[in-house]
């Protein structure tokens, strides 16, 4: 059971356009060469995103809701994230920097003027403007791509962190239990009233989820160093057979960016080296380094159904909630969103995030790796392009919920979807485990 749809209103959309933009100028702002460089072959040059959500913006709100003619049709398979893998974009004749901020200006304006004139309902691509939504969402999630890149690249910092707020800091914390039970039963699993919702989050339907344990909080960066201290990297039963052969082909010896010296751990944060904080989740680990800890544990990584039911269930009334502390849109007291932090809070923040069961940190700080592929919900229809779902349904990923501190509250909620390969670490994830079984 689900609660009916939220108004969208124009000034909101417009809002949320003119945040998202903020952000990605934010994110570019340095000198021309750090935008033309391509700081990981995994990554496109800053340049490229910078223009690209531009392209997508112009193909969708410019040319298919407001029916106008290309800019510049020429410019169209540069930005075609299908066309040139990243590894070929920094060759080809990409905009120059200050051309692709002219670009985005002239796409804007336009799109801006389309969004005073079409009506917000009728078609599913206007109804509470989700065409806005949507190239909304799609600048955000560059601009936490860019985030990445930003950290794997070398050199003096450029991105200056703003602190979290105190108060919301590890508060009763050590009055948490350890895990919490949920009990087995039907929940209601996506959504199909959300208005901004994307096509892989689509339809509501029931699920029934036998009961299990589920951590109150990501594992910490001192838990997992338990791990790696107790050989955790070193032995092939603690590894599926997948994950044994990827982490000694790839020579894994701890997380992504973490450095051993002086008897004790480093890591690099966006250019500056400290010393890696034990109270903060683990990030940078792969979906393999992440069921490798779980084993060691004696515990696995939740379903995909386990995580959202943890983050929307709420027993007092059988229905799924939009958030895990409520319907509420997310505020700076619920969760650790929007990329200002650079860094994730510490393990037992956020008590006003806590969901219904009082698990924590659902939403916000590490994307959360789960043991399902990427599959669709029974119903799914692709919407409004193949490109965004359709194509990855099925292949090699595994499912990542919900957000990380890089990740703005417009492209998450307790039904948003993310994926990757299991091999990849540069991403803002880590994990939380569970296990099965009915309270003892
Ligand atoms: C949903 C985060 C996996 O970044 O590859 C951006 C989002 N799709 N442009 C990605 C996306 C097209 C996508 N993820
Ligand atoms: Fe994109």
């Amino acid at each position: 059971m689900e609660r009916g749809a939220v108004v969208t209103t124009r000034s909101r959309i417009a809002g949320e356009l003119e945040r998202s933009r903020r952000r990605v100028h934010a994110l570019t702002d340095c000198a021309d060469e750090e935008l033309l460089k391509q700081h990981s072959p995994l990554m496109s040059p800053l340049v490229w995103d910078l223009a690209h959500v531009g392209s997508q913006e112009e193909l969708w709100l410019v040319r298919d809701v407001g029916g106008m003619e290309a800019l510049r049709p020429e410019i169209d398979r540069l930005y075609d994230a299908f066309e040139h893998s990243r590894s070929a974009r920094p060759s080809l004749p990409l905009l120059a920097p200050d051309e692709s901020r002219a670009y985005l200006d002239e796409v804007r304006a336009k799109a801006l003027d389309v969004l005073d004139r079409v009506p917000l309902e009728g078609s599913p691509l206007l109804r509470n403007g989700f065409a806005f939504g949507m190239i909304v969402q799609h600048e955000q999630q560059h601009a936490e791509t860019m985030l990445a890149t930003h950290q794997l690249r070398a050199g003096e910092p450029v991105l200056h962190a703003e602190p979290l707020d105190p108060a919301v800091l590890r508060t009763g914390v050590a009055a948490l239990p350890r895990e919490v039970h949920v009990p087995a039963g039907t929940f209601t699993m996506g959504s199909s009233v959300e208005p901004w919702a994307l096509d892989n989050e689509r339809p509501a339907h029931e699920v029934h989820v036998p009961g299990y344990w589920i951590d109150t909080v990501p594992v910490s960066n001192a838990a997992f160093a338990h791990f790696v201290e107790d050989g955790g990297y070193d032995r092939a039963d603690r590894w599926s057979a997948a994950g044994w052969a990827h982490r000694r082909e790839a020579r894994l010896s701890a997380p992504r960016f973490w450095r051993r010296e002086g008897g004790s751990w480093w890591r690099t944060r966006f250019g500056v080296v400290e010393p890696v904080p034990d109270d903060e989740p683990v990030q940078h680990v792969s979906y393999y380094e992440a069921e490798a800890y779980a084993r060691w544990a004696g515990r696995r990584l939740p379903t995909e159904a386990e995580w959202e039911k943890a983050a929307r269930w709420d027993p007092a009334t059988g229905r799924s909630r939009r958030y895990p502390w409520g319907d509420e849109e997310p505020a700076a007291r619920h969760a650790n969103l929007g990329g200002a932090a650079l860094r994730p809070a510490p393990v037992g923040s956020y008590p006003d995030g806590t969901s219904p069961l009082g698990v924590r940190q659902l939403m916000g700080d590490v994307w959360e790796w789960t043991s399902s592929g990427f599959h669709p919900y029974p119903g799914f229809c692709a919407f409004p392009y193949r490109e965004y779902s359709q194509v990855f349904l099925g292949g090699d990923y595994k499912v990542l919920r919900g957000g990380s501190w890089a990740t703005d509250a417009a492209a998450c909620r307790g039904t948003f979807r993310n994926w990757d390969h299991p091999v990849r670490r540069q991403i803002f994830t880590g994990f939380r485990t569970a296990r099965d079984g009915e309270r003892d």
